[in-house]
């Protein structure tokens, strides 16, 4: 059926992030597929390793980057070991955009807050380079991100890079015993870290993606700091087969996650049967 026909991909590229976090940068062997392809940060796809299946991940690059696309993703099933073993030059399938996106033309003139842990990073990574692209068009940029060691911080070269910027403020944070002789981050956990660093909001919008524990302890943190939950977005990944609203694998309630979400403010969240527990 010609919904669910993959779309062929060439890997580019692949990095190893952490022991077992890869990142895979892909081109459309089409080349008018190649010139043609638009999404926008938040969405996702479904990427193929043929004979295995399909899993979803967001689309971890953000759409400025026009020349290819990038997932990151962790080795937990048949088809992400079969896509972890793909290198430069392997095709693997790739299907979408699919799902709804963060509404980056409203976030005009705000101070956006990031507040991320461990491999919850890509699908704000996204958002977060598609900032930094049309930088004039934002207030302040500040990021929180944490993980449980220093080995499992993703994407390492990028967060040294936004470090260096002077429009970019980063606080990077390590679970207590995560951390290496030479770590020059914080020791804690990202919800402590966030509560010291960050500032109260009078304008602001945060992005909150990790672990349920840490976004259990970072909502009460960022309603201290002036946040309601109309001002805070986050992004759900998991439960998705086919992507389109067809299979009832994604709902919450009446809410399909593949196609009304995945980005969702806490509010409409707090509206979902399964309540703030997201
Ligand atoms: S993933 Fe099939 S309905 Fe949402």
């Amino acid at each position: 059926m010609r919904l669910y026909t993959p779309h062929l991909m060439e890997v580019i590229e692949t990095r190893q992030e952490t022991p077992d976090v890869r990142t895979l940068k892909l081109r459309f062997v089409d080349p008018a597929q190649r010139e043609s392809f638009t999404f926008l940060a938040g969405q996702f796809g479904l990427y193929s390793a043929f004979g295995e299946g399909e899993s979803t991940f967001c689309i971890a690059s953000p759409p400025t980057w026009r020349d290819h696309i990038e997932c990151t993703f962790r080795a937990v099933g048949k088809v992400t070991e079969s896509l972890r073993h793909k290198e430069a030059g392997d095709v693997i399938g790739f299907r979408g955009p699919y799902g709804n996106h963060f509404p980056l033309d409203e976030y005009r003139g705000k101070d956006l807050l990031f507040v991320v842990g461990g491999i919850a990073l890509p699908p704000l990574r996204c958002l977060i380079w598609n900032v930094l692209d049309r930088r004039d068009e934002f207030g302040a940029v500040r990021i929180v991100y944490g993980a449980r060691s220093v080995a499992d911080l993703v994407y390492k070269d990028e967060l040294a890079a936004w470090e260096a910027r002077s429009d970019v403020e980063l606080v990077t944070t390590v679970d207590p015993g995560g951390e290496t002789p030479d770590w020059k981050g914080k020791i804690g956990f990202v919800p402590t870290a966030l509560a010291e660093y960050a500032p109260p909001s009078t304008n602001g919008l945060a992005f909150v993606c990790g672990p349920p524990v840490m976004i259990k302890f970072s909502m009460p943190v960022l309603e201290k700091l002036g946040f309601t939950p109309g001002q805070i977005y986050t992004t759900l990944e998991n439960r998705m087969k086919c992507g389109v609203g067809k299979c009832g694998r994604c709902n919450i309630g009446g809410t399909y996650v593949c196609k009304e979400g995945p980005v969702f403010t806490a509010r409409e969240l707090e509206a979902l049967p399964m309540g703030s527990d997201y």
